[in-house]
Parts: structure tokens; C-alpha cells; sequence
């Protein structure tokens, strides 16, 4: 008891002293010039220079050749860049790949496993889930992550997982039929 009475005092006047350095010194400031950022996407390590204000969807279409998720509004409102992190489908052109690090990315390369397409790839092309198929890639990512959490969705739980992502070439039902079409065929994660 004595000892962690000891060890108590010693703490707080360590995060005392830490709090007063903070105070004379401010946050620790980050770029604006190029920094290291590691990404880990689709399992591959990946290291790169760029800035902190950089976004995951720029980093990962610019910088590390993996151009399969797409930039189409650049503003949080399409979905054409959803990618996976960590089990949840996001925006990658509105999250910084800065603040990725140590987090699993993946993106729509990530699917197939050699030259079989992953389920939700292959009902996509199986019922012509596309026209133009900008927004293809950003559709087959939030359909596996809803596919990933429930295996096999109601017709109103499939059109709310994917309903942060546009079609403008208003190609929806197809894209429904798709996600109707992989149920059950994706392996439950987390
Ligand atoms: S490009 Fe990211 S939401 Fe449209
Ligand atoms: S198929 Fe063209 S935007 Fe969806």
C-alpha cells in the first residue's frame, strides 16, 4: 500500500511536470511540409512522404498506385471512395491518411483472390450491377462491409448500408439486386 501510495505521487508530479513543459512549449506541430506516414493496405505495408493535411483516398490513388476506389465529389457526399478501415466502410477522400496509421485499409483491389472475384464482385457482374461503373467500386466496398456485419440483411437493412453511396447513372436497381444476390456469401468479420 505504501509503495503505490509512492508510485501515485511520483505520477501525478511526472503528468504535472509534462502539463507545465506542454504549457511553455504548446502541441507538437506536424508538417505543413512532408512527414512519414506507414499505411497498411490490404495487408501490404506501405511507406510514404506526404503531407499531413493529405487525404487516405489521395495517398492511396497518388502515391501508392492503387487507383480502384474513386475521387468523383471529393467532398463526402458520393461514396464512389468508400474503402474499409478497420471494418467500417469510409469516406476515404474525407478522412486524412495521416490519422490511418496502424489501422487495416482495405480497398476494392483487396477483393479477389487471384483470378476469383470476391461474392459481392462477382453478383455485381453477374446481374450488370453497373453502367458507366465510376461508382462501382465505391458500392462493391460499402455492400462487403455490410455483408461483412450482416451476413444476411433485410431488404430495408441493404438499402440503408448503402445508402451514403450515389449512382448518377441511377443504375440502383441492380445495384440492390446485387447485394441481394452475394447474401449469405460473405464471411461474417467482427
Ligand atoms: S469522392 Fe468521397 S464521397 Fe465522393
Ligand atoms: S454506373 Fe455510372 S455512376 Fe453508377
Amino acid at each position: 500500500m505504501k509503495s503505490a501510495g509512492v508510485t501515485g505521487v511520483v505520477t501525478a508530479a511526472t503528468a504535472a511536470v509534462a502539463t507545465e513543459v506542454e504549457a511553455q512549449t504548446g502541441p507538437r506541430v506536424i508538417g505543413p511540409g512532408d512527414v512519414p506516414v506507414t499505411l497498411t493496405v490490404n495487408g501490404r505495408r506501405i511507406e510514404l512522404r506526404i503531407e499531413p493535411r493529405v487525404t487516405l483516398l489521395d495517398a492511396i490513388r497518388n502515391r501508392a498506385d492503387l487507383t480502384g476506389n474513386k475521387r468523383v465529389c471529393d467532398r463526402g457526399t458520393c461514396g464512389a471512395c468508400t474503402m474499409i478501415v478497420d471494418g467500417r466502410a469510409v469516406y476515404s477522400c474525407s478522412t486524412l491518411a495521416i490519422e490511418s496509421q496502424g489501422k487495416q485499409i482495405r480497398t476494392v483491389e483487396g477483393l479477389a483472390s487471384g483470378a476469383t472475384l470476391h461474392p459481392v464482385q462477382q453478383a455485381f457482374c453477374d446481374v450488370d450491377a453497373m453502367m458507366c461503373g465510376f461508382c462501382t467500386p465505391g458500392f462493391v466496398m460499402a455492400t462487403v462491409a455490410l455483408l461483412e456485419k450482416t451476413p444476411n440483411p433485410t431488404e430495408s437493412q441493404i438499402r440503408h448500408g448503402l445508402d451514403g453511396n450515389i449512382c448518377r447513372c441511377g443504375t440502383f436497381v441492380r445495384i440492390l439486386e446485387a447485394a441481394n444476390a452475394a447474401k449469405g456469401k460473405v464471411v461474417a468479420r467482427g
